[in-house]
């Protein structure tokens, strides 16, 4: 599998988006938690080699079923989670960037994770009731202070993307990205220029794009699923891109893994253009 880097880490180029295995609507402990542990032993074994999950997933289950699956965890496993969004109910995801919240936030994540330092921690998304500078400040002096290595963005816009890193060393962004959404081409291509992570949540439009005719009618073509166009598709795009694609289903998770190495030609990609 190919590369990518994350600061000083390596990673292979497919991740694994974790939120999918906790309780229906990334609420509460899933309805199978030896099926969830399976799926990520087995994306770790199949490659996945970084795990993204936030403490707002569960809240909090998330982080607990990596640790169980995974912990002690292998030295090339590098585990990306987030703060500063609260769930006060499974349908809310509610902004809380205060920096005593984040103190707390990245404390409870090393707990839940065993580790004594996050390898990538990303914000979870601006909010807009505190200045940004002073989110992104609590995190740069927790990575002063050791408890994070790398810090990233998520749901950034240019303008807050150039603003976080006036204030840290921002390494990564997670923004929605699929071919069906490509809101964020902007914050891509400032990526690529800057030679830094992008992570496209939703790289599959949370199932949208295996639905999309173009992706339908390419992977029968093709003799594929219309899963690995799409992600084929996202590593074709750009060499900063690393997808996350979420699932529960181990055989969905085996699927994905096999968009690695699958070539999209010119003609191919011609017929997925906007
Ligand atoms: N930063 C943010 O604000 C933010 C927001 C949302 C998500 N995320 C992150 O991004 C990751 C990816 O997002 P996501 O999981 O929501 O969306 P996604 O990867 O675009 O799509 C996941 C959906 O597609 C289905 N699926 C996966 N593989 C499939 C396959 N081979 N064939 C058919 N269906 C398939 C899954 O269902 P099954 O379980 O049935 O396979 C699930 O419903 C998350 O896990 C999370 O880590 C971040």
């Amino acid at each position: 599998m190919s590369t990518i880097r994350i600061g000083d880490l390596v990673v292979n180029r497919l991740g694994f988006g974790a939120m999918r295995v906790c309780g229906p609507q990334v609420w509460g402990p899933p309805r199978d938690r030896k099926n969830a542990v399976a799926v990520l032993k087995r994306a770790y074994a199949l490659g996945f080699n970084l795990m993204d999950t936030a403490d707002s997933y569960g809240p909090h289950v998330d982080e607990e079923l990596i640790a169980e699956a995974l912990h002690p965890y292998p030295e090339d496993l590098v585990i990306a989670t987030k703060g500063g969004l609260l769930r006060p109910t499974a349908a809310q995801w509610v902004p809380d960037g205060r920096p005593e919240h984040l103190r707390q936030a990245v404390d409870g994540s090393l707990r839940r994770l065993k580790l004594e330092r996050i390898d990538l921690y990303q914000l979870h998304a601006p909010d807009p009731k505190v200045p940004f500078a002073d989110s992104i400040g609590a995190l740069a002096e927790l990575q002063r202070q050791g408890k994070i290595r790398h810090l990233g963005v998520s749901n950034v816009d240019l303008a807050k993307l150039e603003e976080a890193r006036r204030l840290a060393p921002i390494v990564s962004v997670q923004n929605a990205y699929s071919l069906v959404d490509r809101s964020s081409e902007d914050v891509l291509v400032a990526c690529e220029k800057l030679g830094i992570a992008f992570l496209p949540w939703y790289p599959l439009g949370a199932a949208a794009a295996l639905r999309a005719a173009s992706v339908k009618a390419l992977a029968v073509r093709r003799k594929v699923s219309a899963a690995q166009i799409s992600l084929a598709w996202l590593l074709s795009r750009s060499p900063v891109m690393l997808p996350i694609p979420g699932t529960a289903s181990l055989a969905h998770l085996e699927e994905n893994a096999g968009a690695v190495g699958l070539e999209l030609s010119r003609e191919d990609l011609a017929t997925l253009a906007d």
